[in-house]
C-alpha cells in the first residue's frame, strides 16, 4: 500500500488490545474491511527483540492490508523499531497517541503526548524519515476538554504523516459518552492532504453514513466490530449472512485460526473473550455465556456452544 492507496480506504478495523489479533483481522477482512491495524505494540519491546510481542504481529495471507500500531516516547527508538525485520511485512505504520491507560500515560506515551506537542512532532518526524510506508497517527481530541484536535492534526501534517485517525473523545471520557463529530470541522480545515478517519461509535451503515457526512475519508470501527465482523459488509451495503449457524461457524473458524499461532492455553482465553461478544444480546444464551466464561479447556467451551447451538446446526 502507498499513500495514494490509503486514500481509497473507507473502513478501518480500529486497533484493540486483546482483540484485533490475526484471526479477528482476517475475519473482518473477509467481510470487506479495507484496512486492519494490530493492537498497540511497544517500540522498545520490538527493538529489544521481546518475543512476547511476536504473536501480536502475525498476519494471515488473504487479510486486508495491515498496519502495525506502535507506541513509545523516544523518537529514535520508535524510528529504529519500524526498521526491524519483524515489521517488514506490514503495509504501514500507525502511531498511538491516544491510549488513556495509566501505565502508558505515566510513561509519557499514548495520550500523554497530547500534552507534549513538541515531542509528538519529533516522533512523527523521526518516523517519517525512517520509513517510506504510509504513516498514520491515532489520537484523541483532548485531555479534559476537546481542545487539542486541530493543533494535533496540524502537527501530524507538518511532520509528514499520511493520515490521522481521530477518536472524537477526550482522555477523560475514556470510552464512555458520545464521540463528538462536530469537532471534525476544525480538524479537517488543517488536515491538508492527509487521509482523515473518524473514530467513535460507528456500529452500522447508518452511523457510517452519518460520519461520512462530516467530510472524512473513512471511519475506524472499534467496539462495533466485536462479535460482529460482518459490520464491514453492513457498512458497505453488501449482502451478508449472520444467522445462528453463521455465528457458530465463525467461532469455530476463529478458534482454528487462533490455534495456528497461539499456544492452546492462551488461545482458550483469547477465544473466550470473543465468544462473550458473539453471544451478546442473543436471547436464551445466558447459561452458555456463563459456561464459556467458566470453561478451562476448549472442550468445555465447545460443549457449551454445541449445547446452545444444536438446534440451529
Ligand atoms: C478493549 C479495547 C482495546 C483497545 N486497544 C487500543 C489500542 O491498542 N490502540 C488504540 O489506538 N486504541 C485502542 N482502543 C481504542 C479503539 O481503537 C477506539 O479508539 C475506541 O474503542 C473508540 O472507537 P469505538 O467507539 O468504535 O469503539 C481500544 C479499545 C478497546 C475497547
Amino acid at each position: 500500500m502507498n499513500a495514494t492507496q490509503l486514500k481509497q480506504v473507507r473502513t478501518v478495523l480500529a486497533p484493540m488490545a486483546g482483540y484485533t489479533d490475526a484471526a479477528f483481522r482476517l475475519l473482518c477482512s473477509q467481510h470487506g474491511c479495507d484496512l486492519t491495524v494490530t493492537e498497540m505494540v511497544s517500540s522498545k519491546a520490538l527493538v529489544m527483540g521481546n518475543s512476547n510481542t511476536l504473536r501480536l504481529l502475525k498476519v494471515f495471507d488473504g487479510s486486508a492490508p495491515c498496519f502495525v500500531q506502535i507506541f513509545g516516547h523516544e523518537p529514535q527508538v520508535m524510528a529504529d523499531s519500524v526498521q526491524t525485520e519483524q515489521l517488514s511485512r506490514f503495509d504501514g505504520i500507525d502511531v498511538n497517541m491516544g491510549c488513556p491507560v495509566r501505565k502508558i500515560v505515566s510513561n509519557g506515551e499514548g495520550s500523554a503526548l497530547l500534552e507534549n506537542l513538541p515531542l509528538a512532532g519529533r516522533i512523527v518526524s523521526s518516523l517519517r524519515k525512517a520509513t517510506d510506508k504510509p504513516l498514520t497517527v491515532k489520537f484523541r481530541v483532548g485531555v479534559d476538554k476537546p481542545d487539542k484536535g486541530a493543533d494535533f492534526a496540524r502537527m501530524c501534517r507538518d511532520n509528514g504523516a499520511d493520515g490521522i485517525t481521530v477518536h472524537l473523545r477526550t482522555r477523560r471520557q475514556m470510552y464512555s459518552g458520545h464521540a463528538d463529530y462536530t469537532l471534525l470541522e476544525e480538524i479537517l480545515k488543517v488536515s491538508g492532504d492527509m487521509a482523515v478517519f473518524a473514530n467513535g461509535d460507528v456500529t452500522d451503515r447508518q452511523s457510517y453514513l452519518a460520519a461520512m457526512k462530516y467530510g472524512v475519508q473513512g471511519v475506524s470501527v472499534g467496539r462495533g466490530a466485536l462479535g460482529r465482523p460482518y459490520v464491514f459488509a453492513d457498512i458497505k451495503g453488501n449482502d451478508y449472512s449472520w444467522r445462528m449457524r453463521d455465528i457458530y461457524d465463525t467461532v469455530v473458524k476463529q478458534w482454528r485460526l487462533t490455534l495456528q499461532y497461539t499456544p492452546p492455553r492462551v488461545a482458550v482465553n483469547e477465544i473466550k473473550k470473543h465468544i462473550a461478544f458473539y453471544l451478546k444480546g442473543i436471547r436464551g444464551a445466558k447459561s452458555a455465556v456463563v459456561a464459556v466464561a467458566q470453561a478451562k479447556t476448549d472442550k468445555e467451551i465447545f460443549d457449551a456452544l454445541d449445547g446452545f447451538f444444536k438446534e440451529y446446526l
